[in-house]
């Protein structure tokens, strides 16, 4: 494939995560109901997974359901946990071929019994395995993430185990549910809108963000190269000169 050639393996985004948007727009446009569009976009994580897993990617991050998306028609949330508890039956044995470890990352008390049994059972299955991290956001949303972890880091304050004084960035990292994964190099938002969504919000300091209009169930191998190539045109400086970076 041609956009292949201008893609650096030595430079790849270490970590990207994703906002998967615009499966209801998707299937608006093709007359279909919006559920369809859920599956479409299920769709496109298999593809988009599979992609990042065989050129090289070490953790993706897809944001499949946030806090927010609770207030969504019941009709919808009962159809995104049913693709989900699918996608988790049918797919882990792709994960254990492919030596993916799945992980989560949300409020996952909060979803329902037989999806969050699924989630443990698979990421306990694929614990193991030494590839790429599929890192599933679920009933996630950052304000929240940052204020769980200020409250547990509290509740080790006042039981004596940290002091004030031990309370540095990387020690609050610690607390949050990413911890032990690297910050997101590259975030993709697709659907055509230009924000954060409540993603991610303190691991995203210095993350180069990628927006494209094509709707997520559009969104395959072509695309995530280009966004790819695009970021490998990018020069991270990291609050630093040119210089200092040796750059241009
Ligand atoms: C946003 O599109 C997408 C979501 C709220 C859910 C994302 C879920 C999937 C891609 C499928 C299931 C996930 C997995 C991991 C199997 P939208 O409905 O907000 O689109 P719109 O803005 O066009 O209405």
């Amino acid at each position: 494939m041609g956009i292949m050639k201008e893609i650096d393996p030595l430079r790849l985004p270490q970590h990207i995560a994703i906002i998967m948007d615009g499966n209801g727009r998707w299937a608006e446009f093709h007359t279909l109901g919006r559920i369809l569009g859920h599956r479409e976009g299920a769709e496109s994580v298999r593809i988009i997974t599979k992609t990042c897993c065989r050129i090289g990617v070490h953790c993706l991050t897809l944001y499949a359901f946030s806090v927010e998306n609770w207030l969504r028609p019941e009709v919808e949330i009962r159809a995104l946990m049913n693709l989900l508890l699918q996608y988790l039956e049918d797919e882990a044995r792709e994960m254990m071929d492919q030596g993916i470890r799945l992980t989560a990352i949300g409020d996952l008390d909060s979803l329902e019994a037989p999806v969050l049994r699924k989630l443990q059972e698979t990421i306990e299955k694929t614990a193991g395995n030494p590839g790429m991290i599929l890192n599933l956001a679920l009933s996630y949303g950052g304000r929240d993430e940052i204020a769980t972890a200020a409250k547990r880091m509290v509740g080790d304050a006042l039981a004596g185990k940290i002091a004030p004084a031990d309370v540095t960035r990387e020690l609050f990292s610690k607390y949050l549910y990413t911890t032990g994964i690297p910050d997101p190099d590259l975030l993709i938002r697709t659907g055509g809108e230009y924000r954060v969504s409540n993603f991610l919000l303190y691991q995203m300091a210095y993350t180069e963000f990628y927006f494209t209009d094509i709707l997520w169930p559009d969104f395959r191998e072509t695309d995530l190269l280009t966004a790819i190539a695009e970021y490998q045109r990018r020069e991270r400086r990291f609050g630093m000169t040119s210089e200092q970076i040796g750059g241009r």
